[in-house]
C-alpha cells in the first residue's frame, strides 16, 4: 500500500509515469470519454482548513472515474471533540478505499497514515502541498515541453508549496531559485538544484518560470501584519516579469491576493497560466488516485 504525503514519496520514474497518465486522463475528460476504473471506490476527504480547488478537484475527480467522495470536517466530526487521529484513522479507513487530508501538522497526516488500512493523500499541511506540485509541473511541461534544465524561480514566502517545489527540484533535476527575506529562508539545505538569492530582481533575471503564493498561509494569520511589511519587495510585478526570459510563465496555486504577492496585470497577463494550473489539479489527482488504488495500469 502506498501513501502520498510528500513529493519524495515518489521515485523519479513514478513521477514521470503520473505525468504521462495525467495526459491520458485529461484527454478522456476533454473528449468526454467515460471512465469507470474507480467505481466501487470511496474517497473520504477530511478538511481541517478551508479549500475550494482541492475539495472540488478530488470530489469531481473520483466521481468522473466512477467512484464517490465523502466530505468531513473538524467542526462536524468527533475529530473536533478530541477523538485521537490514530483512532479516527482506524475507523475511517475501514469504511472507504482512500483518504485525503488537509490539516496543520505534517505529523498528523503521518500518524493517520500509520494507522490507516488504505492509501492516504496529503491535501496540504503547513509543511507540504504535494498535489499542487504535480499540477504545477504538469502545467509547465504542457506549455514548455520539458522542465529539465529550466530555471524556476520561487518568489516570496518559503511555505508548504515552496517546500514541495524544493523536493521536486532534486527528484526531477531542475534548478530552483528561492528568493525571500533572509530570515524566512529556514530549514533548508542548498544543493546543486537549490539556490538562494535574496535580491528579488536578480532572482527573476532569466527565469523560465516565476511562481509565488500568499505571504500569509492558513494557520499563520497572527503574523499577517509583519509578513505584509517584510515581503513588499517580493511582489511579482510586470517589471520583474520583464527581467525573466521572454518565454517565461507565471504560476500561483491560488487563491491569490492581488496587489499583495502579485499584481493583477501579471496574474491576468499573457504569461500567466494560473487557470490551466488550477484545472490540472483535477487531472493530476485523478491519475494519482488511480495509481494509488490500482497501480500502473490502463484507465
Ligand atoms: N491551491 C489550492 O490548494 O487551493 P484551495 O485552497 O482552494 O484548495
Ligand atoms: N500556502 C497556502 C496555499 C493555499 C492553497 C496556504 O497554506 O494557505
Amino acid at each position: 500500500m502506498r501513501h502520498f504525503l510528500k513529493i519524495s514519496d515518489l521515485t523519479n520514474k513514478e513521477f514521470l509515469y503520473l505525468l504521462k497518465k495525467t495526459k491520458e486522463v485529461k484527454n478522456s475528460f476533454k473528449t468526454q470519454q467515460k471512465l469507470t476504473s474507480l467505481s466501487n471506490h470511496t474517497l473520504v476527504m477530511i478538511f481541517e482548513k478551508q479549500s475550494t480547488r482541492t475539495r472540488l478537484s478530488f470530489e469531481a475527480g473520483i466521481g468522473q472515474m466512477g467512484g464517490r467522495a465523502i466530505y468531513l470536517n473538524t467542526r462536524d466530526t468527533q475529530l473536533g471533540r478530541g477523538e485521537t487521529i490514530e483512532d479516527a484513522a482506524k475507523v475511517i479507513s475501514r469504511m472507504c478505499s482512500i483518504v485525503m487530508i488537509r490539516t496543520f501538522e505534517q505529523e498528523t497526516i503521518e500518524k493517520f497514515a500509520n494507522n490507516s488500512k488504505v492509501p492516504v493523500i496529503n491535501g496540504l499541511t503547513n509543511k507540504y502541498h504535494p498535489c499542487q506540485i504535480l499540477a504545477d509541473i504538469f502545467t509547465f511541461i504542457e506549455h514548455r515541453g520539458t522542465i529539465k534544465n529550466k530555471k524556476i524561480t520561487w518568489m516570496g514566502d518559503k511555505n508548504n508549496v515552496c517546500n514541495s517545489w524544493i523536493e521536486a527540484a532534486s527528484l526531477l533535476n531542475f534548478e530552483l531559485t528561492i528568493s525571500c527575506p533572509r530570515e524566512y529562508f529556514v530549514d533548508c539545505q542548498l544543493s546543486k538544484n537549490l539556490i538562494y538569492v535574496e535580491d528579488p530582481m536578480t532572482a527573476c533575471t532569466n527565469a523560465d518560470l516565476i511562481i509565488t503564493d500568499v505571504w500569509t498561509s492558513m494557520g499563520y494569520e497572527d503574523e499577517k501584519k509583519e509578513r505584509t511589511d517584510i515581503f513588499q519587495n517580493w511582489r511579482v510585478t510586470q517589471e520583474k516579469m520583464s527581467l525573466a526570459s521572454p518565454n517565461a510563465l507565471f504560476m500561483h496555486c491560488l487563491p491569490a491576493h492581488r496587489g499583495e504577492e502579485v499584481d493583477s496585470e501579471v496574474i491576468d497577463g499573457p504569461q500567466s497560466v494560473v487557470w490551466d494550473e488550477a484545472e490540472n489539479r483535477l487531472h493530476t489527482q485523478k491519475a494519482l488516485m488511480s495509481f494509488l488504488l490500482l497501480g500502473e495500469q490502463n484507465l
